[in-house]
């Protein structure tokens, strides 16, 4: 089985680097399994809707050059793992363009003419981990994390018929909890394919 981990964070030293690097030793630690990571700043993706994007979703123009590229990538994967910091409660910018380009109308998803919605990423299994300043009590009362697995989770991966299997907020960076958030994202990694594991073995 095969991850793609897709980390958004300008500095390769950051704890959001930490934390894709230790999810993606977790998922090869068996040995069984491989990982591809995709450092979208360091790769410079471009993350503006353009012209050209608005032409492919209205189907009047193929896609623009480095949107299949980004494709690819999710078709060659058994499971997508998104790790990027929380940044006013939500993806940073970067990502968010990811997913506005590359989740693209007639691959992500397609609209009949009747109206009917074809979800196209059934095969997929998603796991993020979003990594936060605030601690866990700041999202609880105000619902912070309820509203991103709302949009993200549901709105996003849901609308397209992908599989959410993990959704986890790694908070307090600055404080105590901070040493631990990459223990538990190599935990995170080796737990990915564990019951495709088990399936396989039955
Ligand atoms: C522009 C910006 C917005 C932020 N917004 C939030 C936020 O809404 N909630 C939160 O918990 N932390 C927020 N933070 C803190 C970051 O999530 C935190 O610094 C980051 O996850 C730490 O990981 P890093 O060391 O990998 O950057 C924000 C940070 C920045 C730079």
């Amino acid at each position: 089985m095969h991850a793609l981990i897709v980390v958004s964070h300008p500095d390769p030293q950051s704890l959001t680097h930490a934390v894709a690097q230790a999810y993606a030793q977790g998922v090869r630690q068996s040995g069984d399994h491989t990982t591809e990571i995709a450092d979208l700043a360091a790769e410079r993706f471009q993350p503006t809707f353009h012209q050209g994007d608005r032409a492919a979703y209205l189907l009047q123009a193929a896609l623009p050059d480095d949107v299949p590229r980004e494709q690819a990538r999710i078709d060659r994967a058994d499971a997508l793992v998104l790790v990027y910091p929380v940044y006013w409660w939500s993806f940073p910018g970067q990502l968010k363009g990811w997913i506005d380009r590359v989740f693209s109308n007639g691959w992500a998803y397609d609209e009949t003419s009747d109206g009917r919605l074809l979800k196209r990423l059934g095969r997929l299994s998603v796991h993020l981990i979003g990594i936060g300043g605030a601690d866990g009590g700041t999202y609880a009362r105000h619902g912070y994390d309820r509203a991103m697995r709302t949009q993200i989770d549901h709105g996003i991966f849901g609308f397209c018929g992908a599989k959410v299997v993990t959704s986890e907020f790694l908070t307090d960076v600055n404080g105590t909890a901070a040493a631990s958030h990459v223990e538990t994202a190599r935990r995170l990694g080796a737990a990915t394919f564990a019951s495709a594991h088990v399936a396989a073995a039955a």
